[in-house]
């Protein structure tokens, strides 16, 4: 292997340090950060990351409730408890898990969130936000990204940035983090002809898609620094990224794994948003 690791488990314990310790000095102040989870439906895999979030709330000193609620909750009724949950004064941060229900409008509830509390990022209001570079909320997982790259002293300045995949959670706030920070940045999506051509290129590549093997050894410049956001399983059904790490860290300079990269990261920026969520509203 060539490639150092970036190791999210250690940056994340870092981080969660400072966050219990911010916490603790709010705290001293009578402010406790809170942050209420609203789950809708059964969705397995939405089950284990509001269980981890929770949890990870309970571990630093943050103040958590879960709002659990079957599928067939009607878009009303969920738009009535974002309303309730707006004016709680003990909720510094709200976020509904997704994917909900079909007969629910996900955008729709994520505009009734309250900008102030939005600790997802992902209201208008917040896209605006990072969008112009006023003050906002960042999306967690891209915003963890940032952090790994800041972990490294990564100076982006000038670099050629590549990110693979255009969601509103992943892909285009990832792009405008990267070009706040004076990278050249390029897009690249499932209607890009030559992937390879434009990885190849890359100081700093992105993957997030949600497929395995979209990046591959040959599609990296040797000594590139190469982020996975991708969480798949493979066919033994152990979790893998979107990058085929095994050949690709015998190229790149620096790389994140999966489990353990980008992962704990997102819900470590959830702790940071809500914290930053509840300093401002103490303020
Ligand atoms: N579903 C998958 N990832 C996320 C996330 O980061 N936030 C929310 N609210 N739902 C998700």
């Amino acid at each position: 292997m060539t490639a150092q690791l970036i190791d999210g488990n250690a940056l994340s314990r870092t981080l969660r340090t400072e966050v219990a310790a911010r916490a603790a000095a709010l705290k001293a102040r009578g402010v406790t950060p809170g942050l209420a989870v609203v789950l809708v439906g059964e969705n397995p895999a939405s089950q284990v990351y509001v269980r981890n979030k929770i949890k990870a709330c309970e571990d630093n000193g943050l103040h958590s409730v879960l709002e659990k609620y079957p599928a067939e909750l009607s878009e009303a009724e969920l738009l009535a408890r974002i309303d309730a949950l707006n004016d709680d004064p003990a909720i510094h941060g709200i976020l509904v898990q997704l994917p909900l229900p079909k007969h629910i409008d996900a955008q729709k509830v994520i505009e009734a969130i309250s900008p102030e509390k939005d600790v997802d990022g992902f209201h208008v209001a917040s896209a605006g936000a990072l969008m112009t570079g006023a003050p906002g909320f960042w999306p967690c997982t891209p915003y963890g990204c940032m952090k790994m790259l800041e972990s490294i002293a990564y100076d982006l300045r000038g670099k050629h940035a590549v990110v693979i995949g255009r969601s509103n959670i992943v892909g285009k706030p990832m792009a405008l983090m990267l070009l706040a920070k004076n990278a050249t940045v390029t897009i690249c999506h499932s209607a890009t002809p030559d992937l390879g051509a434009m990885t190849r290129q890359a100081d700093v590549i992105v993957a997030a898609v949600g497929k395995r093997n979209v990046l591959t050894a040959d599609m990296v410049k040797p000594g590139a620094v190469v982020i996975d956001v991708g969480m798949n399983r493979n066919d033994e059904g152990k979790l893998c990224g979107d990058v085929d790490f095994e050949g690709v860290k015998e190229v790149a300079g620096w790389i994140t794994p999966v489990p353990g990269g980008v992962g704990p990261m997102t819900i470590t920026m959830l702790l940071v948003n809500t914290l930053e969520a509840a300093e401002r509203s103490a303020h």
